[in-house]
């Protein structure tokens, strides 16, 4: 139910949000302001006391049987120092002096005298005049006699046509007014607060305030609120895929998976240090798993969520578990090496070889990668050195002249080629994450601003290799699809599979923007001239009139491969790019009717 509840509460959250935050808003502002200006008393001469009706004037018969329509009510009044008799009728209201018997005509400059007694402020009369029905005098209904008074107020007193003080109004009620109209979502009469649209949304809020509690109760689990130590332990097993025993730990129940191999010095491999965002500390729980959380379905693909694969870092120890994990006898391991050449393959590209302390094994194979260790640095634009001609870019961007990195991080970078086609060395292909996007200046990114420092000499520190992305070797046709940096497993794997001696076709299709920024182009067409099974194709998404098509690498191979291909079930698919090359690259592959188990893909989320 909690899911069901989550998207529920999401989707009404999202349409009541805005009127949430109105109530709550024009509630705090209408609570802060002055009652006594709202009501318009600041400037209100206090009510004249109540007089004795004097005895010179002429009985109230007299005149009523002059009056030719019919009168139905009349009652006595005082206009300032002037009695008067209220004639009422049907169609009108006469006011008649007592004394005199001569009716009163209530024109402007009686209702500015009349609005001035009633006013004991500072201005002066600005202008008086009737107008019809208005929003500041609504409660009251037909004609009434504005007289506008010139105070830092703006006070307005509004009279009946009797000569009655109505309302005084000011800025400070007209303000309150605004957001009493908000409040209530009257948005035509601002009287109104059983309207519809109040109730619907006052339900919606109410509903959004019971299912939040539901929500907030859910989202703990009783043992957090137990503290640590009495919680007891729980056993975790770690297995190796292929199901032979690595390690047990013991850990606090309710620890994450995640956090309870790391307090054992683990580290499973991670871009957002348990934050529930990357999917890299994947591991599948044998026997029953826990039901699969919102995270878990966000990063991990329905068939992996079916064979058990969880978030370790959303995977909590309530009982004992046994999980498998990939590259288990690495997960302790961190790894020094020494940084053997730099270079700047395009403006925002550069292959880093590094050579490591140690010896390698064979689970650095193509499509695995590694983690390197990002330690807290400073660092300023004029530390990451540049070639001439990739000058003119770097200066296009809008680079702090400092930025720093405050903690230990780790970020994950691909094998670029096999490393016993490197004598054992580490090629890595690392993209700059610069910042700029649509116009806005983000901060660089903290790993590749590490990476784009270093220099040939410099230490440092990584572990691994991780990762599933990985050749499978047979006969058939194997179509490798990339953009960006996803040349670099794509890469190693060809490289691999050619040297090796693979006898199936083996296409590569690699979008970028200009020739300019795709590396490798020379070495893949060397390729391509040497292994008459290998074809290697460049695609141009913004540089026209080349020797390469032009337009996005998936609607190209769509266009030239996929539509003509006799048998697309034959082929295996490699995939690795930016995440909307990726998307639509699945989506297709999906509509054509490729088997899932027949793509291999690695999401470097950039
Ligand atoms: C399995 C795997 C393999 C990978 N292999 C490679 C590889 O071979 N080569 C490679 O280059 N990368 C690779 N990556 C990606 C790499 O691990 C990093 O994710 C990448 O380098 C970006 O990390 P970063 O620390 O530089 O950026 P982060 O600091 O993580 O920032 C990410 C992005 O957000 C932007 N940003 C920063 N602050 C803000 C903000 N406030 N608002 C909006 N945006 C912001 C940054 O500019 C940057 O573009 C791989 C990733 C995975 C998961
Ligand atoms: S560590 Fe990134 S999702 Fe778990």
């Amino acid at each position: 139910m909690t899911p069901w509840m989550r998207k529920i509460h999401k989707w009404i959250g999202l349409l009541i949000g805005l009127q949430l935050v109105l109530w709550m808003c024009s509630g705090l502002v209408m609570s802060l302001l002055d009652a006594e200006k709202v009501r318009g008393r600041e400037f209100r001469a206090p009510a004249a006391a109540k007089r004795p009706w004097p005895q010179d004037v002429q009985p109230v018969g007299s005149l009523l049987a002059q009056e030719r329509t019919l009168t139905q009510v009349a009652s006595t009044g005082w206009l300032m120092d002037r009695p008067v008799y209220r004639l009422v009728s049907e169609k009108s209201t006469q006011l008649i002096d007592a004394r005199s018997g001569q009716r009163v005509a209530l024109d402007a400059a009686l209702a500015q005298r009349l609005a001035q007694a009633s006013y004991r402020g500072p201005g002066t009369v600005k202008s008086a005049e009737l107008v019809d029905k208005s929003l500041e005098s609504r409660a009251h209904d037909g004609k009434v006699w504005r007289v506008v008074f010139a105070d830092a107020e703006d006070t307005t007193v509004y009279l009946t046509l009797q000569g009655d003080v109505l309302e005084h109004r000011n800025k400070t009620w007209r303000l309150f007014d605004f957001f009493w109209m908000l409040h209530i979502m009257d948005y035509s009469g601002r009287q109104d607060f059983n309207n519809p649209l109040v109730v619907s949304a006052a339900v919606g809020g109410f509903w959004l305030a019971l299912s939040g509690i539901w929500l907030l109760f859910t989202s703990f689990s009783l043992a957090e609120f137990i503290p640590k130590r009495w919680r007891g332990t729980r056993a975790l097993m770690i297995h190796a895929p292929d199901g032979s025993r690595l390690r047990s730990v013991r850990a606090h129940a309710g620890d994450t998976v995640f956090s309870a191999l790391a307090q054992q010095g683990l580290q499973l491999p991670s871009n957002c240090g348990g934050g529930q965002t990357c999917g890299l500390c994947e591991v599948r729980v044998r026997g029953a798993a826990p039901d699969a959380t919102s995270a878990d379905r966000a990063l991990l693909s329905p068939s992996r969520i079916e064979a058990g694969c969880r978030l370790a870092c959303n995977l909590k120890l309530d009982r004992n578990l046994d999980i498998e994990v990939r590259g288990g006898a690495e997960l302790g391991a961190v790894h020094d090496a020494e940084v053997e050449s730099v270079r700047a393959l395009s403006p925002f590209l550069r292959e880093v070889v590094l050579l490591p302390k140690d010896k390698l094994g064979p689970d650095y194979r193509p499509g695995s990668f590694i983690q390197i260790h990002v330690p807290a640095y400073k660092m300023g634009k004029h530390q990451i050195e540049s070639p001439d001609e990739h000058r003119p870019a770097w200066a296009g961007l809008h680079l702090p002249t400092q930025w720093t990195s405050g903690s230990l991080l780790r970020r994950s970078y691909s094998l670029s080629a096999p490393v016993h086609q490197t004598n054992g060395r580490l090629s890595l292909l690392v993209r700059f994450c610069h910042g700029k996007q649509g116009g806005k200046n983000h901060p660089p990114g903290k790993g590749s601003s590490y990476v784009f420092g270093l220099k040939a000499g410099d230490k440092l520190k990584y572990s691994g290799p991780f990762g599933d992305f990985a050749i499978r070797h047979g006969e058939r046709e194997k179509i490798f699809i990339g953009g960006g940096v996803g040349m670099a497993p794509l890469r190693a794997m060809v490289r691999d599979l050619l040297e090796s001696g693979a006898e199936e076709p083996i296409h590569f299709w690699y979008g970028a923007r200009t020739v300019a920024d795709a590396p490798y182009v020379d070495e893949m067409q060397a390729l391509a001239a040497r292994y008459p099974n290998f074809s290697w194709q460049l695609v141009l998404s913004d540089e026209r009139g080349t020797e390469h098509p032009f337009g996005m690498v998936h609607e190209v191979v769509r266009e030239r491969v996929l539509q003509s291909h006799p048998d697309l079930q034959a082929c295996d698919f490699y995939l690795c790019g930016p995440p909307a090359m990726l998307a639509a690259m699945l989506a297709l592959l999906k509509k054509l009717g490729v088997e899932d188990d027949r793509v291999a893909f690695d999401d470097f989320k950039i």
